[in-house]
């Protein structure tokens, strides 16, 4: 089945493999954050975010980016994906500067460009860390401005969802909004209602995770009646804790509650998934079949930060 991805962070994404390769051309000892089979190695969500970072640290040029973008989009067009948006952050791309993140924007967009023709199809969401700080945040936005294209179309937050108010980033979300981009931030997934919607007041269409929403059912009807669409990647919060196991996942009550739902990855290699595997353990929680999955991706399809010919093509 064809798939659409609307959640999965570059630098999440990446192999274990490719990140120990880099580590060793570069004499960067990262051994720390493997376990004894070579798997990343962490012990809850802040912990996830410190390896994540560390494995973050040995990317470190253009040239690194292509490399993993391509290493990336061929395991998604391996899962049956046909077009994915990546969360890709300049604070790590050149640590915010316009020149540098340019540089390796061109990078990624040489190796997005050939990808096209191997049948997936990809936009860059510009993404702030918010246990960073707004003001990183700016400079994200404003290279998310500047770089808004045919590839860049979306800007959006990610990162620690306990640290402050997701209103305290408005700022770049207006600057964001006012260069033409799409908008989504996580919420919901470490915080509770209440920060969905500090998220919504930002006027994002789109929540990462968002599923805390059901501890809510005013705020699930306020997401039906606005139509947000949920990205929601149910692998991640499992493996993360945020749920004890597949069948207790709101997934499929948010969908019953009328709420638009979408599926993906977020970091495969550190959550042990793939788009195949989400699909596998939600027909086997939830019975979900054929009509259900191709639900969710004329979802996705609506929702994601593309042009109408591309729209009308996914259809
Ligand atoms: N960055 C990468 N994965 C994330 C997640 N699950 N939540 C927040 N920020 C992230
Ligand atoms: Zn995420």
């Amino acid at each position: 089945m064809n798939k659409i991805e609307l959640h999965l962070h570059l630098e999440g994404a990446a192999p274990p493999g490719l990140v120990r390769a880099l580590a060793a051309e570069k004499h960067a000892d990262l051994s720390r954050i493997f376990d004894a089979r070579g798997h990343y190695a962490y012990d809850g969500f802040d912990d996830f975010l410190r390896v994540y970072e560390a494995a973050t640290s040995v990317l470190q040029t253009p040239r690194d980016y292509a490399r993993l973008l391509r290493d990336v989009l061929e395991r998604s067009a391996e899962q049956g994906v046909i077009y994915t948006e990546l969360f890709v952050s300049p604070e790590f791309c050149g640590g915010g500067d316009l020149a540098a993140w340019r540089d390796y924007l061109a990078a990624m967009i040489e190796v997005a460009d050939q990808m096209r023709a191997h049948g997936i199809d990809s936009r860059g969401i510009v993404t702030c860390i918010r246990h960073f700080g707004p003001d990183r945040a700016k400079a994200s936005a404003l290279c998310a401005a500047e770089t808004a294209g045919n590839w860049i179309t979306g800007f959006g937050m990610g990162g620690a969802e306990a640290v402050g108010k997701a209103t305290d980033y408005r700022w770049s979300f207006d600057c964001a909004r006012e260069a033409g981009l799409g908008l989504t931030c996580h919420a919901g997934e470490w915080g509770g209602p209440d920060s969905i919607r500090q998220a919504l007041d930002l006027g994002v269409t789109r929540l990462g995770h968002g599923v805390r929403a059901i501890e809510d059912d005013a705020l699930v009807r306020d997401l039906v009646a606005r139509g947000t669409v949920l990205e929601v990647c149910p692998g991640s919060n499992v493996a993360l804790g945020l749920y004890p196991g597949w069948s207790l996942h709101p997934i499929a009550r948010l969908a019953d509650a009328g709420v638009k739902v979408t599926v993906s990855t977020d970091d495969p290699p550190f959550f042990y998934t793939t788009m195949r595997h989400e699909y596998d353990r939600l027909a086997d929680a939830f019975g979900w079949g054929e009509d259900d999955f191709a639900q969710i991706n004329r979802w996705a399809v609506e929702a994601a930060f593309c042009d109408t010919p591309t729209r009308d093509r996914l259809r």
